[in-house]
């Protein structure tokens, strides 16, 4: 679990203009973000304009240096765009808040060592560096009228934006590509001893009307049982980690994040087909070929209502070149809904264990992600997951509605998120709280 130096939701007051950048899975998202501050309605909080870039599958396996010259070439790219060369400059530079979704660990809110790649990222010479100093030099090589303000995990920043017009969100969840949660922790040394700090920095902490200082805790529960002590695999996930860039991590989330639904439905088939039942007589080639299967032929296989599942047979022939039987068909249903029904459980139980150990009885989820978004039944078995460990009961009351603690379509985390926090990271050093700052 990771510090994040985000002390405290935003009050929805936060106000300024600032760049927002995301590094994800796929994408490199550049946005510029105008927060309007106190005296706006809510749908008129901010204004965002954005460009957003593939990432070239090579950057994924490349070098430090290629990945950040890339980012900061389209940092300028954006700017030159957008005319926004022509209002900063290297004495007044447009503050930036970088959006960056892997685990880091923050000694400060403007810093974050990787402590290693996760969905399928292997690029050399960053694991145990400071990402955040790294993306600096690269602003600085291109003299762009930059300055890094923070850098926030996603789940951080789903959760900040969401609290920002929401004030009953208590986690900020990611379920897609990866799967992990960020919730408000109260701040001090019994509660977390990770944070080192004199005495006199304690008390600078504590908040003015003497109620309890909060800060945001990055879980990353992706990585929880990496030492396979709790939960069973099979040995299809045995071989989907075996297989992975980095063995032996991210254990959790390779059960039930949206990079492997996929991949696991495949192995199961690959090995049925060699069995020689499946698919028999027919070219494998596509099936044989890793991560071929995404998430979203999971959720279309389960989401086909057509007559005799037209659909499924139709994206077997186009995604794999097979012509499934009819019961070929029923065996595809069967397990995209075993593989997706056991991703959305776990998913609970990492949001149910943040809950039980903070006694949250009541709140919203701020949920965002592929699978989260698209998958059409992961909210509602979600729900259920969750309803039966916290023990709603189908006839409790707090069952109804779906239970007192509800997942909600968190906001534009990785643009609105990250720029809140920014405004508040400054806003925190101008009255002088520069605690895990700077
Ligand atoms: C990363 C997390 C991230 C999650 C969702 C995981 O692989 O370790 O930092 O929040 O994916 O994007």
């Amino acid at each position: 679990m990771n510090i994040t130096w985000v002390l405290g939701l935003p009050t929805g007051h936060e106000s300024g203009t600032f760049l927002a950048l995301d590094l994800g899975g796929t994408n490199l998202r550049v946005c510029k973000v105008e927060l309007h501050g106190p005296s706006s309605a809510v749908s008129q909080k901010h204004t965002l304009v954005q460009e957003q870039y593939k990432l070239p599958s090579e950057i994924k396996t490349s070098t430090a240096e290629e990945l950040w010259a890339y980012v900061a070439e389209y940092l300028e790219k954006f700017m030159k765009k957008m005319g926004l060369l022509e209002h900063y400059n290297r004495e007044k530079p447009m503050p930036l808040g970088f959006t960056f979704s892997y685990p880091a660990i923050q000694y400060r809110i403007d810093h974050g060592i990787l402590q290693t790649w996760t969905k399928g990222f292997d690029i050399k010479g960053v694991e145990g560096e400071d990402v955040a100093a790294q993306l600096r030099h690269a602003i600085e090589r291109k003299k762009l009228p930059i300055e890094l303000i923070c850098l926030a995990n996603d789940t951080v920043g789903a959760m900040v934006a969401s609290a920002y017009n929401d004030p009953e969100t208590i986690i900020g969840a990611i379920f897609g590509t990866g799967c992990n949660a960020a919730y408000m922790q109260t701040l001090s040394k019994e509660c977390i001893p990770k944070i080192d700090l004199k005495d006199e920095e304690w008390e600078q902490l504590k908040s003015d009307d003497g109620s309890k200082s909060t800060i945001a805790i990055n879980c990353e529960y992706g990585a929880f049982d990496n030492a396979h002590r709790v939960l069973p695999r099979t040995s299809f996930d045995e071989q989907v980690d075996a297989e992975s860039p980095r063995p032996g991590e991210q254990a959790f989330e390779k059960l039930s994040a949206g990079l492997y639904l996929g991949e696991i439905f495949r192995l199961v088939m690959v090995q049925l087909a060699d069995k020689g039942l499946v698919f028999k007589n027919q070219d494998r080639e596509k099936l044989r070929k890793p991560y071929s299967i995404d998430t979203g032929f999971l959720s279309q296989i389960e989401d086909d209502e057509s007559p005799k599942f037209n659909k499924t047979y139709d994206l077997f022939k186009e995604t794999l070149d097979l012509s499934p039987s009819d019961q070929e068909i029923e065996l595809s249903r069967r397990l995209a809904e075993l593989i997706a029904v056991r991703g959305a459980r776990l998913c609970a139980c990492g949001i149910a264990a943040i809950c039980t150990k903070e006694g949250i009885e009541k709140g919203h989820v701020a949920a965002d992600g592929s699978v989260a978004n698209k998958h059409p039944k992961f909210k509602r078995r979600w729900a259920k997951a969750l309803g039966e460990i916290l023990n709603w009961h189908q006839t409790d009351e707090k069952q109804k509605n779906g239970g007192p603690i509800k997942i909600t379509s968190a906001e534009d985390g990785s643009g609105v998120g990250v720029a809140v926090i920014a405004a508040m990271t400054l806003q925190r050093k101008s009255q002088g709280n520069t605690i895990g700052m700077f």
